[in-house]
Parts: structure tokens; sequence; C-alpha cells
């Protein structure tokens, strides 16, 4: 079975990281997010990956030129511009004959895709839907079911008070040719708002309830929640992934410095080539490769790209970092910064929630 996954997105909530990097390939805990997402999909079996491009496509190619996955296919299709949801997958479908699963490129998720597909084959439906539960569904699609697991509607954005249920749209689907026939194609179609609702008309719209892990990472909120996800299940004795317990609670994948009296009170992830000074405390943090971290520095629930420079006395919470920004002296910064790429903050400036370059 092939997959689709739209990752023709701009990403403008997570500006400015996503001004020079797609949102699929900022790193999670320091592996893109797309690889990430190849990989749970390799777990089911999916070889042969499209991925559906529209903004800064050369990036993706330029990407697994360099960081390739082992017995994956990956081909691109490029939109000249944006088609929505359903007109991208119309697009990326091309001639392919059979049933295809399809991705949104920004969910981390654990649901077991088998289930769905077992599901989709056992109803013989027109598309099966992943969902998924929160607490607030008003930023989603609601999709409530009946007994049988057909979907009777399709609610997107409710508000609080009138969401139907908290199932939502989870952003992983199975569908069939018949489903991808009645796309139009050539224009700008939501396959949420338009041809969802076709299908359920028809009867034949099901959907699979997991309470399995699943985030959307498009904010930075979640961004940096997805990091602490899988910081938690980083494990000296149980590691799948390719990190060691180097001192307690720092894990890295390569050679780290650590000066004298750092403080590290919760699992943190550290990338090769990266230093921290004296009397530092790490709450909760990635931080990339080749990134300088001076002493009496204090940073929680934070996550810094490849190459920052941190100077002494910085104090960072809850906010991100960009690859090679400088970050001066007495710097503060809390309450989901988001500082860009080669950015230079001056000495002693204290931001509260504030982008830099900022989005207006
Ligand atoms: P925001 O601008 O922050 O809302 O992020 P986004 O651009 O990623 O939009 P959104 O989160 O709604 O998109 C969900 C998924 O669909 C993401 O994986 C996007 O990359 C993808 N996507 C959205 N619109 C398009 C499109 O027109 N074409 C393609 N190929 N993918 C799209």
């Amino acid at each position: 079975m092939k997959a689709i996954i739209l990752v023709g997105g701009q990403g403008t909530r997570m500006r400015p990281l996503t001004l020079d990097l797609p949102k699929p390939l900022l790193p999670i805990a320091n592996i893109a997010f797309i690889t990430r997402q190849l990989l749970w999909l390799k777990q089911y079996g999916i070889y042969d990956v499209v991925l559906s491009l529209c903004y800064l496509p050369d990036q993706f190619v330029e990407y697994f030129d360099k960081n390739p996955i082992e017995n994956m296919k990956i081909s691109y299709i490029v939109e000249d511009s944006p088609l929505g949801t359903g007109g991208a997958i119309k697009y990326s479908a091309g001639e392919i004959q059979d049933s295809v699963i399809v991705c949104n490129g920004d969910v981390l998720t654990e649901i077991d895709l088998q289930e769905l597909i077992d599901l989709h084959n056992s109803k013989n439906s027109l598309a099966t839907i992943a969902l998924t539960k929160v607490e607030d569904p008003s930023a989603f699609g609601v999709v409530p079911t009946n007994a049988d697991r057909q979907v009777v509607a399709f609610v997107e954005k409710p508000s609080k008070q009138n969401a139907p249920s908290h199932w939502i749209n989870a952003g992983i689907y199975v569908l069939s040719k018949d489903f991808l026939d009645i796309i139009p194609e050539g224009i700008q179609v939501s396959i949420e708002r338009e041809t969802f609702p076709k299908a359920i008309l028809q009867g034949s719209l099901y959907a699979l309830e997991s309470d399995e892990y699943w985030l959307d990472i498009g904010t930075v909120d979640k961004y940096i929640q997805a990091h602490t996800y899988i910081l938690n299940k980083l494990s000296s004795t149980s590691n799948n992934e390719t990190y060691r317990e180097v001192s307690n609670n720092i894990f890295s994948d390569g050679a780290v410095d650590l000066g004298k009296d750092v403080v590290v009170l919760s699992k943190c992830l550290l990338g090769d080539g990266t230093k921290i000074g004296d009397n530092t405390i790490l709450d909760n943090v990635t931080i990339g490769k080749n990134v300088e971290v001076s002493k009496n520095v204090k940073i929680i629930n934070s996550v810094i790209y490849d190459g920052a420079v941190i100077n002494s006395d910085v104090n960072i919470y809850d906010s991100i970092i960009g690859n090679n920004a400088l970050i001066s002296e007495g710097v503060s910064l809390s309450e989901l910064c988001v500082i860009g790429s080669n950015e230079k903050l001056a000495p002693g400036e204290s931001l509260v929630a504030k982008r830099v370059p900022s989005n207006e």
C-alpha cells in the first residue's frame, strides 16, 4: 500500500522557524519530524510514500538526499499553488488504483495503522478516518459516529459548547479509489469540508476511535510538548534510538562536554559537540548539535537548535531558539518565545511571549 503525506502547508503558526524550514522538517528531539512519521509508517509495512509539496519543496529533496530512510521509496509531487487538502491528495494520487493511506504532515502519533486498514477493509468503505480524543475539540474537525463506527457528521471547528463529541479527525485516513474519484481535479478542495460530507451522504465513511498517543505539533506549545513526550520515553536500558545516558538524566548520541555543578532536573537530550557551562540548570530540555551554553544559565522546558550560542546568566523558559541564534548575557525568555535562525538578542533583553523576528 502507498501513503501520501500532506506537507505543503506554510506552517504560519510556527513562524519564524518555518520561514526557512517547512514544519515537517523541524526537528522533534533532534530528528526531523517527517523522519519520525515515515518510521511510524514503515512499522506497518508502508515503504512507498509520496510527499505532497507546495511550500519550500526543494528543502525536502535536499533533506532526503542527505538523510535517506532504508528501504523506503520517497517521491515528490509539487503543486504550483496550494490545492487545499483534498486537491493536494487528488493531485498526488495520480494513477493510484488502490486504497491509499493519507496523513497530515504534522501529527506525532502511535495510532495503530493496521487497525485502521483492517476496519477499512472489513467495512469496504469509501474512506476510513482515525479519530483521537481531545479535551477541547474547538480547533479541530469533530467526528461523531454511530455504534457501527459509521461517521454521522463532520463538524469543522465547532464552539466548545456545541461540539457533538470530543473525538476529532486525527489527520490519518485510508481512502479507496472510489473516494479519490469523487474529488474534483485541478481545483482547491478541502477534504474535511467538501469530500468527507459527500462520503457521509453515501453512508460509507467509517472511523476508528483510538486511545493511542496523538499530538498535532503545529503550534509552539504543542511542539514543545512533543519533545517532552519523546524525552520521557528515553531510558538508559530500553533505548531503541541511538541515545546513551551520558550522565544522570542527560542523553546524547555523541560527545558532550558538561561543566561543573550542572543540575539536571529531568530527562534532557543533547546533540553531539554541545557544551554546557558551570552552574547550569536544565529541566526537560532538548539541545541540538554544537550548541554552546555558558555558565549560570537556566533552561527549562525548552528546545535549542543546532549551533546556538547561549551566553552566561541567561534564563530560558518554555521557548525555542533557532539554528545559530546568539542569546547574549543576561537575556531572559519566557512564555513561548521563538527566536529565529541566526537572530541575535542584545545583552539583558527580557522577552515574554515574543517571536523574533515578529510575525507582523
Ligand atoms: P498553519 O499555517 O500554521 O495553519 O500550518 P499548515 O500550513 O501546516 O496548515 P495545517 O496545519 O492546517 O495543515 C495540515 C496539513 O496539511 C499539514 O501537514 C500541511 O502541510 C498540509 N497542507 C495544508 N494545506 C496544504 C496544501 O494546500 N497543499 C498541500 N500539499 N499540503 C497542505
